[in-house]
């Protein structure tokens, strides 16, 4: 019997890291107002009952697992808009050869699946440095928007349930429901500047507040009492009216304030 638990760490790191580097890309972009085409991301290590009944499934032996099961090590990137999924793949070719190798891509988007899947999904090799040296494992990474995350989840833990044998009307229906995720995907793409935009002006609008709320922060705790409570009371007015203007200016205001402070230290 293999040593799993060993044989697993450096998958469960590389599901760490490479959440971490795709949120990242994600709070950056929201950091800067900017649109982030990453909405979020999730990751998993394949159980080993899943690994095993994989392995037996295609008849692997049990010391070619890691070389032939590619999704041992698997990340999930959401994404709002499908124009969004193409931005993430473009992110990612650019990071071909440096912090991870590009194996195959499989576009299930273009070329959806007899179920009605949809998805684009990229195998990758990934540097792992462990406490027993350095390692390259493969790992999958499946970029999907919301819609088809919705309907792949749906559409799994039926299959899941009836070992797939599913029944007939309900294969039916989960291919109508395909339809519907694929249509719902087609509405949403054609309002998405409405859509970016409202969520840019959120983005902006709580950065700027944030702002206000940290320099008042730094007034305070240099002792400008007098100021303090003159940009409170500015701030709490043009919080209950909501312009962004007017926050705006406030928050330049402030700024310059703290600036001049500081020029004196
Ligand atoms: P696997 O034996 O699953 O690796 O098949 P494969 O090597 O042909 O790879 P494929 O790209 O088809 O599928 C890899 C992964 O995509 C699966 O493990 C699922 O997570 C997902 N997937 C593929 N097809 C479907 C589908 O019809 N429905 C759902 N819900 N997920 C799918
Ligand atoms: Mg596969």
């Amino acid at each position: 019997m293999r040593h799993w638990k060993k044989i697993l760490i450096p998958y469960e790191q590389a599901v760490e890291e490479l959440k971490v580097k795709f949120k990242a890309i994600r709070n950056e972009l929201r950091e800067i107002s900017e649109y982030s085409p990453i909405e979020f991301v999730t990751g998993r290590v394949k159980k080993v009952s899943s690994i095993l009944e994989k392995a037996k499934k295609y008849g692997f032996a049990e010391n070619e697992i890691e070389e032939k099961i590619e999704d041992i090590a698997g990340i999930r990137i959401m994404c709002q808009f499908v124009d969004d999924i193409y931005k993430v793949v473009e992110l990612i070719e650019q990071r071909d050869g440096k912090d991870l190798k590009i194996v195959y891509v499989k576009d299930y988007i273009k070329n959806r699946k007899e179920s009605g899947y949809r998805s684009y999904h990229m195998i990758i090799k990934y540097p792992i440095q462990t406490a027993f040296g350095n390692k390259e494992i493969l790992a999958e990474i499946q970029i999907r928007t919301l819609a088809m995350n919705f309907w792949a989840t749906i559409e799994h833990s039926i299959n899941y349930k009836y070992k797939k044998n599913v029944p007939e009307p309900i294969k039916e229906r989960l291919k109508k429901s395909a339809e519907a995720a694929y249509h719902l995907d087609k509405e949403m793409w054609e309002i998405r500047h409405e859509v970016i935009n409202a969520q840019k002006l959120f983005e902006i609008k709580s950065n700027t507040v944030s702002s206000i709320v940290n320099n008042i922060q730094i007034l305070q705790y240099i002792g400008k009492e007098n100021e303090v409570n003159a940009f409170q009371e500015k701030f709490d007015k043009v919080l209950g009216k909501g312009n962004i203007v007017e926050l705006n200016d406030l928050s330049d205001d402030i700024k310059y304030m703290v600036d001049k402070y500081k020029a004196f230290d």
